[in-house]
C-alpha cells in the first residue's frame, strides 16, 4: 500500500501521537485518520473520546497505539476486533514487548513495535521498529511509511535489540541536553556570563549537528579531528576529555545502566 492510502486509528494524541498526525497531515500521507482521546482536543479528523463511539463499518489499516505504556493493560483489548479482522497494531510505548500485545490480541495479530525519540516532534527523529512474524511486507511498509513522516527509520529482526536502540537513540536527546548544560557551566566556570556560556554552549551544539549531519558520510572522529590543531587549545580540552577513564567509560555504563533499566521494564 502506498503513502496516501493508508486508513490510521491514531488511539492517544499527547506529545508523540500529535507530532506524528502533524506530520501525516502536512504531509497528506493517510487516507483517513481517526483519532481515539478521552479529551476532545478539536482536531481536524474525526475524534471519539471511546473506542465504541467509532463507525461500526470502520476497518483501519493501522491502529498506531499512542498511550502512556502503564495504561496500556487497560486499552489494548478494546482493539482485538480490528486486529482479529487483519488490521496492523503499531505500538510506540518505551519497554512493552511484543508478547505483551501478543496477550491481549492473540498469537496471530501483527504487531509492530518501534522506539522512536523526541526529535521526531520536529521531524528529526530516528525510529528503529521491529515486527512480529504476522506483520506482512505490505504492513511493514505502511510502519516505514507512518514512521518516517516523523524522521528517519531503521528496521532490526531481534527485539531484544530495542533494549540498546532505547539507551542510546531513545533516552539519546536527554544525554545532548546534558552535554549543553555541563558546556555552559564549565563556561561560567571559567569566568563567562551565564547567558553568554548558555547561548555559546547551545548554538556549538545545534551548528555541530548540522554540520555533522551536511557531512553524514564523514566519521564522526574525522569532524572532530577537523576542528583540533596539534598543541592547540581543542587538543588540550580534548586530552582531558579522552584520558582513561574519561567520558567513553562514562558513555560505556551509562549507557549499560540504560540498557539494563530498558531490560527490567520490558519484563
Ligand atoms: N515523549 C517521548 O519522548 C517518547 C519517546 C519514545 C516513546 N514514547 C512513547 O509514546 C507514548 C506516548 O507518550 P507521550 O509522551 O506522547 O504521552 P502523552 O503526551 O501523555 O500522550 C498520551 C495520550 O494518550 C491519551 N490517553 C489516555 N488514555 C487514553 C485512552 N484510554 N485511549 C486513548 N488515549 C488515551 C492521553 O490523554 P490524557 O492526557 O487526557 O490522559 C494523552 O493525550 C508512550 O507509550 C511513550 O512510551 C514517548
Amino acid at each position: 500500500m502506498t503513502a496516501g492510502s493508508i486508513n490510521v486509528l491514531l488511539v492517544g494524541c499527547g506529545k508523540m501521537g500529535g507530532a506524528l498526525l502533524q506530520r501525516w497531515q502536512a504531509q497528506n500521507l493517510c487516507k483517513s485518520v481517526h483519532v481515539v482521546e478521552p479529551h476532545p482536543q478539536g482536531l481536524s479528523v474525526p475524534e471519539v473520546t471511546d473506542v465504541a463511539a467509532l463507525p461500526a463499518d470502520f476497518a483501519p489499516d493501522v491502529i498506531v497505539m499512542a498511550v502512556k505504556p502503564q495504561i496500556l493493560p487497560e486499552v489494548v483489548g478494546d482493539y482485538k476486533a480490528f486486529t482479529d479482522k487483519g488490521c496492523l497494531l503499531l505500538s510506540i510505548a518505551a519497554g512493552k514487548p511484543i508478547s505483551f500485545f501478543e496477550e491481549y490480541l492473540g498469537d496471530s495479530a501483527a504487531i509492530v513495535r518501534v522506539m522512536p525519540n523526541t526529535p521526531a516532534a520536529i521531524g528529526q527523529g530516528i525510529t528503529v521498529a521491529t515486527a512480529n512474524k504476522n506483520a506482512s511486507d505490505r504492513q511493514k511498509e505502511d510502519a516505514t511509511a507512518l514512521l518516517s513522516a516523523v524522521g528517519e527509520v531503521l528496521w532490526v529482526d531481534d527485539e531484544e535489540k530495542l533494549n540498546p536502540v532505547t539507551a542510546l537513540s531513545g533516552s539519546g536527546p536527554a544525554y545532548v541536553f546534558l552535554l549543553i548544560e555541563a558546556m555552559t557551566q564549565a563556561g561560567v566556570h571559567i569566568g563567562l556570563e551565564p547567558d553568554m556560556a548558555a547561548k555559546l554552549a547551545r548554538q556549538t551544539v545545534i551548528g555541530s549537528a548540522a554540520l555533522a549531519k551536511q557531512s553524514a558520510e564523514v566519521p564522526a572522529s574525522t569532524l572532530r579531528e577537523n576542528v583540533t590543531s596539534p598543541g592547540g587549545t581543542t587538543a588540550a580540552a580534548l586530552a582531558v576529555l579522552m584520558a582513561e577513564p574519561g567520558m567513553q567509560d562514562l558513555f560505556n555504563r551509562a549507557l549499560a545502566a540504560a540498557t539494563k533499566r530498558a531490560e527490567e521494564l520490558s519484563k
